[in-house]
């Protein structure tokens, strides 16, 4: 969600901002632009749409000659994506151009008090705001930092910013709060940027800034400033993944490169975490004695990780025995929450920056409760700001619909729920031993799953669903929150209106809406349920339902007595189906979206990182 670029350095700037933004599409936008001091003045070009038009209209940076510059792919929260509402914005004097990734909450009152001031506004943005705010101290005290600092602190709400002023060509100042930011630290100039990938083809040394932070840069020189105001030091941090770790890789989409990853990124958050037989996590610290005075978890997430929370209230309660409650994380604030010593509060965030996540962690926080963050991207706001941090060690994830961090996330569930098991003593020695050799066992069979004949034979049943314009998710127990997730990958990415239920709800309502021909994908991978679900699925059948079932390979023959089409995954614990369900699910959903067309990588009106409300 918005991305920013920025550099100052020997190198013209403007191929290395476009080749910065490309690295950054996965975050989804809907505009583009950069801003270059050139020639004596600061040279804007924007445009809406794909980067490829911004990069189009200056002929892939060669048309504007510059070596300091900054840039942005924006995603539309205030005015519609345009051409004008596109960042970056100048302000009304010229003097001032600035890229914005968050959102101004105050901007409607300071717009009013710049307009009685003599500021003129072109764009419909909250950001051009910040643009003039800075303009309108700088013509005062004509000292750029100043300005820049005397306008933050008259600012509310989030933001990272990338800041030119004509007057100091040489200068570029960034600042941060609640939006991610990095420095980079180059040989031949300096970055800025929203996200390693968009820099790491120039340095490996990067610095994450915290909120209030600050940096003033130019080509060969840096100074970082806390909120304070007070000069800090920053230790650059080595990056040590490949570039190729953010690029495709021979697939055609990322997401297919991310759903084949998917045994590695499990074998590399599982295997360091299982030593000597006993499941590891030296990296948080909840006592026995903390545990056993818990009374409730809440797992606070969204979308996706929030669906991994809904099966990981299973898990936990199952061989925990504490009260497990997933809440989505945009409604966990104003549900009024009971919270405290005895409650604690588990976070699940692939990128760290979520914004309603971060939110709800820090008034877990205030209101007493300790807060455990299951999270992707290291030195994210989240992994920050929470008591006790999990690493899922996925790699980085460009594709807009998240697998691998789905997976490892889940993965990272059954860790946690053994590690609190153990230490309670709710779990048998016998089962905590099987468990933890299934999950050991979990990459291969991830892999399993992924097997050519196997993929081919979903891309089968996909060509034979594609054209469907509602589809149905049912099962049961654990299948109906995998269930969840599976109906929410095919909506967002093949556009396919599609709603998950627990099978026997069915009757209560939902099976009212099955006619001949709609789709139903019906979960049945819980032995002692099975039967249920074959009735659930025997009852869609009889009003016209074309079923597509998933079921595990020992019910291979019994499933197709009913059903012509399903998929089979291998048995594992009990505890660990749902790892393995998915995979199909996933690949299911990636081949629908192909056969429709569809832009399977950003699909519309998503973002990667949602970092507003
Ligand atoms: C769906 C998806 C989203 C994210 C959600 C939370 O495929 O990716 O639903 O799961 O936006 O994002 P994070 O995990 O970054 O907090």
């Amino acid at each position: 969600m918005c991305g920013i670029v920025g550099y100052a350095g020997n190198a013209q700037a403007a191929p290395i901002l476009l080749d910065g933004l490309s690295k950054l599409e996965y975050r989804g936008y809907d505009s583009a632009g950069v801003c270059l001091y050139s020639e004596g003045t600061l040279k804007v070009a924007k445009a809406k749409g794909r980067l490829m038009n911004l990069s189009n209209m200056i002929d892939g940076g060669n048309a504007v000659s510059g070596t300091i510059g900054i840039g942005h792919t924006r995603w539309a929260t205030h005015g519609a994506p345009s051409d004008v509402n596109s960042h970056p914005h100048m302000a009304d004097g010229g003097k001032i151009v600035v890229v914005h990734n968050g959102i101004i909450e105050n901007y409607l009152q300071l717009k009013e008090r710049l307009i009685k001031a003599g500021k003129s506004f072109q764009s419909e943005t909250d950001t051009e705001v910040v643009a003039n705010l800075v303009e309108f101290y700088y013509e005062d005290s004509h000292d750029f930092l100043t300005a820049v600092r005397q306008a933050i602190s008259r600012i509310e709400g989030s933001y990272a910013l990338g800041l030119l002023c004509v007057d100091q060509p040489d200068t570029l100042i960034a600042v941060k709060k609640d939006s991610p930011l990095i420095f980079g630290f180059g040989s031949d100039g300096n970055f800025i940027a929203s996200d390693v990938p968009a820099i790491l083809s120039y340095t490996r040394e990067v610095s994450y800034l915290n909120d209030g932070d600050m940096v003033v840069f130019t080509k060969n020189s840096y100074r970082f400033y806390n909120a304070a105001g007070d000069e800090i030091e920053k230790t650059p941090e080595h990056i040590t993944w490949e570039i190729d770790a953010a690029e495709k890789g021979g697939y055609e989409h990322f997401m297919l490169k991310e759903i084949n990853e998917q045994p590695k990124a499990l074998r590399d958050t599982i295997s360091p975490r299982i030593k000597g037989g006993e499941v590891v996590l030296d990296d948080i610290k909840l006592t026995a004695d903390y545990l056993k005075g818990l009374k409730r978890i809440y797992v606070v997430a969204c979308g996706s990780a929030y669906y991994v929370g809904c099966v990981g209230k299973y898990i936990l309660e199952k061989t925990c025995r504490i009260p497990v409650e997933p809440i989505l994380a945009s409604e966990f604030r104003y549900a009024n929450p009971i919270l405290g010593e005895d409650t604690l509060v588990l976070i699940i965030s692939q990128s760290g920056e979520t914004a309603d996540t971060k939110s709800a962690l820090m008034e877990a926080k205030a209101q007493g409760s300790r807060t455990l963050a299951i999270v992707n991207v290291v030195g994210s706001a989240i992994a920050k700001a929470a008591d006790d941090v999990i690493y899922t060690w996925a790699g980085p994830e460009i594709a807009v619909a998240t697998t691998k961090a789905y997976s490892t996330q889940l993965s990272v569930i059954y860790l946690l729920a053994m590690y609190i098991a153990r230490q309670l003593g709710t779990v048998e020695q016998e089962e905590y031993a099987q468990v933890l050799r299934a999950l050991e066992e979990l990459p291969e069979q991830v892999m399993k799953i992924l097997a050519p004949e196997n993929i081919e034979q979903i891309q089968y049943y996909a060509s034979r669903c594609f054209s469907h314009k509602d589809a149905f998710f049912i099962g049961r127990n654990v299948d109906s929150a995998v269930g969840l997730e599976g109906s929410l990958k095919l909506k967002e990415i093949a556009y396919v209106h599609s709603e998950a239920y627990a099978a026997g709800e069915l009757k209560h309502g939902p099976i009212s809406l099955i006619e001949d021909g709609t789709l139903v994908v019906a979960l049945a991978t819980v032995p002692e349920l099975f039967d249920k679900t074959m009735s659930n699925i025997k009852e869609v059948r009889a009003r016209g339902a074309n079923v597509l079932a998933l079921t595990l390979d020992c019910f291979d023959e019994e499933i197709h007595k009913t059903v012509e089409r399903a998929m089979l995954v291998p048995q594992t614990h009990l505890l660990l189906q749902p790892s393995l369900t998915v995979v199909p699910l996933q690949i299911f959903s990636y081949y629908v979206a192909v056969m429709r067309g569809c832009d399977v990588d950003k699909p519309r009106n998503l973002a990667k990182s949602v970092t507003v409300e």
